[in-house]
């Protein structure tokens, strides 16, 4: 058996960082995303800088089988996942009622099931073997119940949730599990037409996927139960639920921010 990571979103943002700083020591990897043309370069990259190995599975992790397909795959390829991270995710804004229903069963999917069904099948394995890291990625959005982001803040609740009642079974089964809730990262998220990044950066509410991937893999080989990276966003997580619900309208209503527009994170 070949011991590796397993990294969904693995070939941009937040997931690839995570991927280099895992591959810096040593660990082999398996990069799983769901555009081949993307995936193949960074694995190339990452085994010319690393030294490592890096395999690929394309999949749509969006898909009701994808964590069982994944399963399988490392099966029969004798890959050993002794590390998991469920990065892979995407934003949608829009009302809930209003979304694109295609959409909505998307976004439960990506961040709700096919996490779960990872950690249900390859927690079971590590379970099993005594050993293992599972780092699940929520969001700072985890506190944020907003209209417009009313699908994509409660999917990091339950990540947030559902990862510290893993953590808690799995204690005393020699596997350690982690939630990294990142505030906003300089991803393919946000339009550097529309955001002024080098502002947003150095007022320290942005901060670049190394920065939180170097938090996140010291967060989780130290086996902490969450990781928020940067004090900015701690203070924020610490202070939203403060805010009533009728201010929460007011900006609603009066930047129409979250209309029904779509987009996918990168
Ligand atoms: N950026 C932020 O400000 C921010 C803040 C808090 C939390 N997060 C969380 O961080 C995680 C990573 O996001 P990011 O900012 O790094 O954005 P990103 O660069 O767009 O990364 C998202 C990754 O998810 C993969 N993905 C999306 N849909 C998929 C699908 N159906 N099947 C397979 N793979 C899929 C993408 O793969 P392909 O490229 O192959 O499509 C991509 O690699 C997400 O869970 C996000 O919610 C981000």
């Amino acid at each position: 058996m070949t011991a590796l990571a397993l990294v969904t979103g693995g070939s941009s943002g937040i997931g690839l960082a995570i991927a280099h700083r895992l591959a810096q020591r040593g660990h082999n990897l398996l990069l799983v995303g769901d555009r081949e043309h993307e995936l193949n370069p960074c694995a190339i990259d990452m085994e010319r800088q690393h030294g490592i190995t890096c395999h690929t599975l394309c999949i749509d992790l969006a898909a009701t089988d994808a964590a069982q397909r994944a399963f399988d795959h490392c099966a029969a390829q004798g890959f050993e996942v002794d590390m998991l991270v469920n990065n892979a995710g995407m934003l949608l804004f829009s009302e809930a009622v209003l979304a694109p229903k295609a959409r909505a069963a998307a976004i439960l999917l990506l961040h709700v099931h096919t996490p779960t069904m990872l950690c249900r099948l390859f927690g079971e394995q590590m379970r099993a073997n005594g050993r293992g890291h599972v780092l699940n990625v929520s969001s700072i959005s985890a506190v944020m119940p907003y209209p417009g982001i009313s699908l994509y803040g409660p999917t990091k609740t339950y990540m947030r949730y559902y990862t510290r009642a893993l953590r808690n079974e799995l204690k005393g089964h020699g596997v350690h599990v982690t939630c990294l809730l990142p505030g906003a990262t300089e991803t393919g998220l946000y339009d550097p037409k529309r955001v002024n990044i080098p502002l947003a950066k150095r007022l320290g509410v942005m901060h670049s996927p190394q920065f939180v991937a170097e938090r996140a893999v010291n967060a989780l080989l130290s086996d902490r139960a969450e990781c928020i990276p940067g004090w900015v966003n701690r203070l924020t997580m610490m202070l939203l639920p403060a805010v009533p619900s009728w201010v929460i309208r007011f900006i609603h209503r009066s930047t129409g921010l979250t209309d029904t527009g779509q987009r996918a994170l990168g």
